[in-house]
């Protein structure tokens, strides 16, 4: 299907469906990826960071920067890490190649010098995990962060049930005030909630699909959801969580998106619960699975006909 061009910092905790998403991201040629920032989230900063630069490393794209970002929650301690999905390395111990380089840090005001030096209104930031460098950045940078094109961030479960408590969700759970603060900042936001994300499901020979391929994004790509199933009692397929921003950054006509107004609950079990409020959001709600899952293969198996896309632009 046709991909909308899309000029993107990725903030990220990679984490598997992370993975996913960032390969499908280098591997597409609608997208400019201007650098990874990275947060603590699936796992802890250190991992985070350093699967970042491998993933970089595989896709032959050492060109691009992993800038290192929060450690932790912008008030409140962290959740504990998901290394029971993700495994103890974030990436199910998946083999990856060592990091061309060490990170840089200061994710924030890395974000903020990018959106200062690209033209208005350019620059995507795509969201993969709890928004504890999103909101530093609308606090710290605000003429920047005004700067955004769209914000679209994984978080949040709107009519489903959440995956760390009822109505929580692991990315908005993780920093309930960083998500506060990002609804509050009136920026051009979408969210794609575990509603959609769940149904853009992948199985065993899906993976098998990839796994086989020529192009070794692919065959990582089908190694990690592999690795996905590792600790699932036998499910039959994995959530693609987070490739679901980089398909709706790309190919918006995928989703069925409603204007919703929402808060975020900052007490009691539910904290990082979405709830109704003042804050118009675009919130993915529908999504053509099978198109979204053959547009993730076909970006990453790519086609004859699509060159390599090596070191650079
Ligand atoms: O709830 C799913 C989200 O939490 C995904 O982004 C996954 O990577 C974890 O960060
Ligand atoms: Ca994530």
């Amino acid at each position: 299907m046709q991909e909308a061009s899309v000029q993107a910092i990725i903030d990220t905790d990679p984490g598997l469906d992370d993975a996913i998403a960032i390969l499908y991201a280098l591997r597409s040629p609608a997208f400019e990826v201007l650098g990874l920032t990275t947060v603590a989230g699936n796992i802890g900063l250190a991992a985070t960071t350093r699967n970042a630069g491998r993933l970089l490393a595989l896709a032959r794209r050492t060109d691009i920067p992993v800038v290192a970002g929060a450690s932790r929650p912008l008030k409140r301690p962290a959740l504990d890490v998901a290394s029971h999905i993700h495994g103890v390395d974030g990436v199910g111990g998946v083999p990856l190649p060592q990091a061309a380089a060490p990170a840089l840090d200061g994710a924030v005001d890395w974000m903020a010098e990018q959106l200062a030096n690209a033209p208005d209104k350019t620059v995507d930031l795509l969201a993969l995990g709890p928004l504890t460098n999103v909101a530093t950045l609308v606090e710290r940078h605000p003429s920047q962060a005004v700067r955004i094109r769209r914000l679209i961030a994984m978080g949040g479960a709107v009519e489903t049930h959440g995956n760390v408590s009822a109505r929580s969700e692991f990315n908005f759970a993780a920093d309930p005030e960083a998500v506060e603060t990002v609804l509050g900042a009136d920026l051009p936001l979408a969210i794609v909630p575990l509603d959609v994300t769940r149904q853009v499901r992948a199985t065993h020979d899906y993976a098998t699909q990839l796994a086989t391929a020529a192009r070794p994004e692919a065959r990582k790509a089908g190694e990690l959801i592999k690795a996905y199933f590792k600790g699932t009692d036998g499910r039959e397929s994995r959530p693609l969580h987070d490739p679901c921003v980089m398909l709706l950054a790309a190919v918006p006509q995928l989703f069925k998106v409603e204007r919703r107004h929402l808060d975020v609950c900052l007490t009691g079990g539910d904290s990082g619960a979405l709830v109704s409020g003042t804050h118009a959001v675009d919130v993915a709600m529908g999504v053509d699975e099978g198109l979204a899952l053959a547009q993730l293969s076909n970006v990453l198996v790519g086609s004859r006909n699509q060159p390599d896309r090596d070191q650079g632009r």
